[in-house]
């Protein structure tokens, strides 16, 4: 019922995220994590290091979650980022909860009259996708990469062009792309010839290497220092790859428009979500297309398209409503069996 309260746990890879959300939507709290520091220092997400991370902070992250909710009652002393843990101390069910089914569904959660069937593209730093979900865990892909995600090329991207990865590598390379000449430095668009809904970003990446290597752009200063002397250079590299990124992702959108209408012609929303869907020129020119296709763009806020607890614990409240759950596990389950 509307009184159903749930806790989500977020650790999927490199943010560690709780937060509490009621059966009617509303987030009592929200409470994320970064490792993107972590991640600046050492490149690239090493599993090891990230679990070691999520460790670290997860009875914090969870225990600041549950106080801003005002659930100050449960006392977390055990190790919280087991979610079976908690469920079996305080005897309440629990839900597993696909990632990108959650990126997906936290659309319903800020749109409430966002029904089934809709679109959906998700794209994150590990996956591209689009699925047509008809219902709620009725879910067709309609395409997804044949080799890396979309995130994955901004982030080698503002690597390659030094970038301050500490808070992420694409929010930064969107802030050097706003300064830079989308024409200047032309990329071919993925996958032209290839008339289906999937994507490929490996490609494009290697353009941008070549790109960053024949235009001897000296990497080795930081983007930030004054007086950068190639900072017009990088800036132009940042906008073309942006543009060029971004117009696969139109291009695939318009066509799954097209295959989802002819599956489900009452098909009215494409939700975009993910971390690289809180990209403002990722927003615009998504919501022109869907716009010129008479469909409308539901796109969550940027704090629930990164990694977030909201979408995992709201993901959870749609499948119990359904009575989709597991029962409260045995309190004193042993550690290893978790
Ligand atoms: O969904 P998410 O938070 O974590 C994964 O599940 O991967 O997505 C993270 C990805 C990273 O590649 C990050 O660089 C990208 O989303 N991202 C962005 C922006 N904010 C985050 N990419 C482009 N522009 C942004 N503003
Ligand atoms: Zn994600």
């Amino acid at each position: 019922g509307e009184d159903l309260v749930v806790l989500g746990i977020e650790t999927s890879c490199d943010d560690t995220a709780a937060a509490v959300v009621r059966g009617n939507g509303e987030i009592l709290s929200q409470v994320v994590s970064s490792q993107a520091d972590l991640l600046a220092r050492y490149g690239g997400v090493a599993p090891k290091m990230a679990e070691e991370a999520h460790s670290q902070v997860i009875d914090q992250v969870v225990q600041q979650a549950l106080e801003k909710a005002k659930l100050t009652e449960m006392d977390l002393s055990l190790g919280v980022h087991k979610a079976r843990k908690i469920a079996g101390k305080f005897n309440i069910p629990i839900v597993g909860v696909h990632h990108m089914e959650a990126h997906a569904l936290v659309a319903r959660l800020m749109e409430e009259e966002l029904r089934f069937p809709f679109l959906a593209l998700l794209i994150s730093g590990g996956h591209n996708l689009l699925i047509l979900a008809h219902d709620l865990g009725q879910y067709v892909q309609l395409g997804t990469t044949i080799d890396d995600a979309i995130g994955e090329a901004y982030d080698k991207t503002a690597r390659w062009l030094g970038l301050d990865m500490r808070r992420g590598g694409g929010p930064a390379l969107e802030e050097l792309a706003q300064e830079g000449d989308a024409d200047s430095v032309k990329f071919s668009v993925p996958m032209k010839q290839h008339k289906d809904c999937n994507f490929s970003y490996a490609g494009l990446k290697t353009q941008v290497r070549l790109a960053i290597e024949s235009r001897n752009v000296n990497t080795e200063i930081p983007i930030s220092s004054a007086n950068c002397i190639d900072r017009s250079a990088r800036a132009d590299i940042a906008a073309s790859f942006q543009r060029v990124a971004v117009l696969h992702l139109e291009e695939r959108c318009e066509r799954a428009i097209e295959w989802a209408l002819n599956l489900e012609p009452s098909v009215k929303v494409l939700v975009v979500s993910g971390g690289v869907a809180s990209n403002k020129y990722v927003r615009t020119r998504l919501d022109e297309l869907v716009k010129k296709k008479g469909l409308q763009l539901v796109c969550p806020p940027p704090s629930l398209c990164t990694d977030n607890g909201v979408m995992v614990a709201w993901t959870g409240i749609e499948h119990f409503r359904l009575g989709r759950f597991d029962p409260p596990p045995p309190p004193d389950e042993p550690e290893d069996t978790v």
